[in-house]
């Protein structure tokens, strides 16, 4: 790796975000409607073409301008009581807590299935047993998608209303025929790409135009409605969808189809080469009982231990390779967070944040800088 420099960082992302070329006829569209935000055209259009995937109605989902906004309003429509206890993974991105503390509720930090890395019901209605919990909000890590007819078993069963944290999972997280809510993510660096943004659906009756209606101050917009319009409804934020953003979500959704089959081909062939330089000895998420991965955005392996997962840390930084230590610290380690959340005990995430490495990841990941990263592999851990 000597004759590497310093300018020829292998990074961990690059996002496959729309040119500007591309862009350009939908900015021209938007310029000639003089609509910018507020429900335009375009963010209607985007409406439209995921009502029809998720073959619901419109008023069953909205935009929003990003995950943890779609997270907060939809965890503010449950309307629990001030303290109220929400389950969610240990192994997660920090939104997921922040967006329960913000809302006015207490994260229970639980532990995550040794090989799907996630939340799952069992862990939950165990979880129950041991305290009293509110919600559950179950996380899709790394875009793997959750069983939904399994969670909304646990629903009937335990009354606790669910909402996936699905922010990596556009594509791969369906609701499955069964009921459910799921937050989606429209970042940069997930699979449907508009730069920032959120898609909120859900069966719950009413709850998508409750968060619709948040998203726009908490403001009154129906006709129909018991106030007249305008009138403020309940407190609400901005965190409305712009015309600007709902174009790019446009350009990615026909595009979409196309780059998750180079992701799940680049992914398998990525897996399969580092498998043999390390002679075997790394582990993968699996998938569990909710269905495939059809867009993985990113690229994490489990070492043997946290010495060699240090050691291929400290070789890949030598040898300009940029990692992460994705969703470390656990959240009941992060100075932020570890006195407004309760923690059960969480032996598999720990392990997990003991071992876990992210690695490049892209679709313009050139032959040379593939060698590289097996290169360093073969050198740590075969
Ligand atoms: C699990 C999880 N939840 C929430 C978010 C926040 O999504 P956004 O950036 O759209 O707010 C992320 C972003 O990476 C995430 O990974």
């Amino acid at each position: 790796m000597t004759d590497v420099c310093e300018g020829e960082w292998v990074p961990l992302l690059v996002p496959d975000m729309p040119s500007p070329q591309e862009l350009l006829p939908w900015l021209e569209r938007m310029h000639a409607a003089r609509h910018y935000s507020n429900f335009g055209p375009l963010v209607r259009t985007l409406e439209a073409a995921f009502a029809q995937q998720f073959g619901m109605a419109s008023e069953q989902l909205t935009t929003v301008a990003n995950a943890t906004q779609g997270l907060e309003l939809v965890l503010q429509t449950l309307g629990l009581a001030p303290g109220a206890r929400v389950l969610l993974p240990a192994f997660t991105f920090v939104a997921t807590a922040t967006a329960v503390i913000r809302v006015g509720y207490q994260p229970v930090l639980a532990d995550v299935d040794a090989q799907v890395w996630m939340l799952t019901p069992e862990i939950a209605r165990a979880a129950c047993e041991c305290m009293r919990i509110d919600a559950v909000l179950p996380v899709a890590t790394f875009g793997m998608p959750h069983d939904m007819r399994a969670w909304q078993q646990f629903e009937l069963d335990t009354g606790l209303p669910v909402v996936i944290d699905a922010a990596a999972a556009y594509g791969s997280q369906w609701l499955q025929g069964a009921q459910g809510t799921l937050v989606f993510s429209l970042h940069t660096t997930k699979s449907l790409p508009a730069g920032e943004g959120g898609l909120v659906v859900s069966t719950r009756p009413g709850l998508a135009a409750k968060v619709r209606q948040l998203s726009n101050f908490g403001i009154n917009l129906d006709p129909a409605g018991n106030m007249p319009v305008g009138a403020l409804a309940s407190l609400g934020s901005n965190a409305k969808m712009s015309e600007y953003h709902a174009a790019l979500g446009l350009i990615s959704l026909q595009k979409w189809e196309l780059y998750a089959k180079k992701r799940r081909a680049l992914q398998d062939n990525l897996m399969h080469e580092m498998d043999q330089a390390s002679g075997h000895t790394l582990a993968w998420q699996n998938q569990g009982t909710g269905g495939p991965l059809m867009a993985p955005t990113l690229l994490c392996t489990r070492l043997p231990n946290t010495e060699i997962r240090d050691a291929l840390e400290q070789a890949c930084k030598q040898a300009y390779i940029t990692t992460r230590r994705w969703y470390q610290p656990l959240l009941q380690h992060m100075g932020a967070l570890e006195q407004r959340c309760l923690s059960l005990e969480t032996p598999n995430a720990v392990e997990l944040a003991q071992t876990l490495l992210g690695l490049p990841f892209f679709l313009s990941l050139t032959a040379v800088q593939r060698q590289r990263i097996l290169a360093v592999l073969q050198q740590v851990v075969h």
